[in-house]
């Protein structure tokens, strides 16, 4: 009996520290450097002048800098109230952003200007379908909306149009810096990415860009 208690109480301490151990690889997080707000010197009419579907990208890597202008344009806090550079219904503010990069998923913590680690692995391969040029990319952000800051307001109707804010502020982004970058919606299994990014049944996936450097 003495024996069995030992053996079950060592099997619940390896169990717990290797649960903390993957949890603390899972639960990463990495600074970004702060925004630079005046770096880009082309004029919101030669971005919108530029701004076209990009399906083919150079294999070179996105500086945490670049990463950081572009998430901050995307849906960053641009006001001491901690609102958002994208507009959104009712004020719900629920677009998250998920960057997928060869080595993990990160969720973009906006009022920290931080990335966490979610999963080891990039959900690239769960939403790319058809788009098998999105693969090439260095970077993928998926916009996932959560349904529930609506509060019984159409989710699916509101989430979509609050994504396609951001979803446009990327393109312009990367239209103003010589990235590239398409708006990419193909149908995706909705709760295998929940699953994946360990989010609730609220959390709807509505598009994803794939972003890299422009081939000449
Ligand atoms: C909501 C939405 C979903 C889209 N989904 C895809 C897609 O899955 N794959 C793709 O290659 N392009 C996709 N596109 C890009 C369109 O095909 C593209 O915007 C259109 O052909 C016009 O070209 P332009 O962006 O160069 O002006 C999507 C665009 C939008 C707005």
């Amino acid at each position: 009996m003495k024996h069995k208690l030992f053996y079950v109480s060592m099997l619940s301490i390896l169990m717990a520290g290797f649960s903390a151990s993957f949890n603390t690889a899972t639960a990463q997080q990495t600074q970004l450097p702060a925004p630079q707000k005046g770096s880009i010197k082309t004029s919101l009419m030669n971005a919108l002048q530029n701004r076209h579907s990009v399906r083919s990208y150079k294999s070179k890597t996105i500086s945490n800098q670049t990463l950081s202008n572009l998430l901050w344009a995307a849906n960053g806090v641009n006001r001491k109230d901690g609102r958002r550079t994208a507009p959104s219904a009712i004020n719900a503010q629920d677009i998250e952003l998920y960057i997928g990069k060869s080595d993990g998923t990160y969720h973009y913590i906006a009022s920290e200007n931080k990335l966490e680690k979610v999963n080891n692995e990039s959900f690239i391969n769960m939403v790319v379908g058809k788009n098998r040029f999105a693969l090439d990319a260095p970077i993928v952000i998926l916009l996932v909306s959560n349904g529930a800051n609506f509060h019984g307001h159409n989710p699916n109707f509101y989430g979509a149009m609050d994504a396609g804010y951001v979803s446009q502020n990327i393109c312009l982004y990367c239209a103003a810096d010589g990235l590239g970058t398409v708006p990419c919606a193909p149908k995706m299994d909705a709760a295998a990415i929940q699953k994946f990014l360990g989010v609730s049944t609220d959390y709807i996936p509505m598009i994803y860009h794939p972003v890299g450097y422009v081939e000449e």
